[in-house]
């Protein structure tokens, strides 16, 4: 058994096993920002990623991919229902985004949740080697924390949250609150998108489990008796700039940007939407204000028309099955209204799409509209100024994403205010280019200068200073 002096436990690989419908199986990147900043972090460095593989039933045995060690968890058909689709993602998923829809609650999803989080515990004990640091990510494994640190006290066991984390008020609805509480508290750092999210974990620790607190920090006992603090506090998550950037000016995407320009007729004003189909997205809310200027006859095509790809995500659970017909529904009465031949009002592709692809997409687009509802940070927004080296476009953010926090120089939206988005949409297009191109330099350095690497730095000299575990009692 190999083992490593870092391991990453996230709930994907950063590959995805697809079976073709030829019965070949393949290796194809996973989705989502946490697989697009770790993958670039973990190049660097040697480690292991404990993960599932994307498909139910036996685990492939664990391999080696890019100098990473991969070891797969396997998840059992039920366990995809419960512990992904249902305890991660129909029950913390909405509770953590300001539920924009119902969330659930089954006794058997988490039981399931428990379970799993148990066998990627037993797997992270596994290959880590003495000492090693633990990076635990995201909602899907809140439990590995407590239950790492029961199997193995010598290792240095880091979590971080890539989505928000809940006000008190919408934390306090689960009815496993201390339990999870608890789980994240066996972690010996605990890292958040923005400080809010920190503050709300230390409250929910206060207010919900009867902590005792003091600024950042949370104390904790351990099953011996002790007293540990954990420290909670904001390190924003980035992207790899400088491989992206030196990819959107590679020969081969700049001319593919060219090409893309031409096939959609060379229109006057590109508005492009890259995103998962989900619902925290706020696609729907940009679709209405676009739908409301074109019956406005602000514009209409030829002279301008709206890009949005839609990520397959998720796609058994209600929600996004409701939000899927709905986003469909709209795409259809807009170009049956609003389109010419040969000129559609929106290009929908509900596809993913390789880097290289969205990397000429983005030089493509005039105005980038991120607008979720609410997102831990939104590494797209972040990408779209990196491949930006041209200082073009601009970018329409909503101001309840992280990345908000750091791209002041965006155009800031409210995406519930359908007249201030379109008005804001309007001002993104009509703004001098000249002041455009200073607030595309000012955001890109802000991604230059905090680059993923610098993230998992700070993160994980973050771990390495958490306060030493205290000595046992009588040693
Ligand atoms: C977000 C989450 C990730 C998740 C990704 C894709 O980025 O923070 O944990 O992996 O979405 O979602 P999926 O359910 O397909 O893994």
């Amino acid at each position: 058994q190999r083992t490593f002096d870092l391991v990453i436990a996230a709930n994907r690989l950063p590959v995805d096993r697809v079976v073709t419908p030829d019965g070949r199986s393949e290796w194809h990147r996973s989705p989502g920002g946490l697989v697009t900043a770790m993958d670039s972090v973990m190049r660097g460095r040697e480690g292991a990623w404990v993960g599932w593989a994307g498909e139910a039933g036996e685990a492939p045995a664990p391999f080696e991919e890019s100098g990473m060690w991969l070891h797969p968890v396997p998840l059992s058909e039920e366990e995809l229902t419960t512990f992904y689709e249902g305890f991660s993602n129909d029950t913390l998923w909405p509770i953590y985004h300001d539920v924009i829809v119902p969330a659930h609650f089954h006794r058997e999803w988490w039981q399931d949740y428990e379970r799993v989080n148990e066998r990627f515990a037993e797997a992270v004990c596994k290959v880590a080697a003495k000492g090693a640091k633990v990076w635990i990510h995201d909602y899907q494994l809140q439990l590995v924390p407590a239950m790492v640190r029961a199997l193995r006290p010598d290792l240095r066991i880091g979590w971080f949250n890539h989505i928000p984390f809940p006000p008190v008020e919408l934390f306090a609805q689960l009815p496993w609150r201390s339990r999870i509480i608890d789980g994240l508290l066996g972690a010996d750092y605990l890292g958040f998108q923005r400080a809010t999210d920190a503050q709300n974990f230390v409250r929910a620790a206060r207010q919900l489990d009867g902590r005792a607190t003091r600024g950042d920090t949370v104390t904790t006992q351990d099953a011996d008796g002790t007293d540990r603090v954990v420290r909670a506090s904001a390190v924003p998550i980035s992207i790899d700039y400088v491989g992206l950037e030196e990819l959107a000016k590679s020969d081969a995407v700049q001319a593919r940007a060219a090409e893309i320009r031409t096939s959609l007729g060379d229109p006057d004003i590109v508005l492009l939407g890259i995103d998962r189909l989900d619902y925290t997205k706020g696609i729907r809310h940009r679709l209405k204000a676009y739908e409301e200027l074109l019956a406005q006859d602000t514009f209409r095509p030829p002279e301008v028309t709206f890009v949005q790809v839609a990520t397959p995500s998720r796609e058994r659970v209600g929600a996004y099955k409701d939000l899927r017909s709905e986003v469909e529904a709209t795409v259809g009465r807009i170009n049956g209204t609003y389109s010419a031949l040969g000129s559609p009002a929106v290009h929908y592709l509900h596809q993913s799409y390789p880097r290289d692809e969205m990397a000429a997409l983005f030089q493509v687009a005039d105005v980038m509209l991120v607008t979720p509802l609410r997102d831990g940070m939104n590494l797209v927004a972040k990408e779209y100024v990196t491949c930006r080296h041209d200082l073009g476009g601009a970018l329409v953010l909503s101001e309840f994403t992280g990345a908000w926090h750091e791209l002041q120089q965006a155009f800031v939206c409210n995406p519930h205010d359908i007249e201030g988005l379109k008005q804001t949409m309007l001002r993104a297009i009509s703004t001098d280019p000249k002041d455009k191109r200073r607030l595309m330099r000012a955001s890109r350095r802000r991604v230059a200068e905090h680059d993923v690497q610098r993230w998992a730095d700070r993160f994980l000299t973050n771990l390495e200073m958490a306060p030493e575990r205290p000595p046992a009692k009588g040693a």
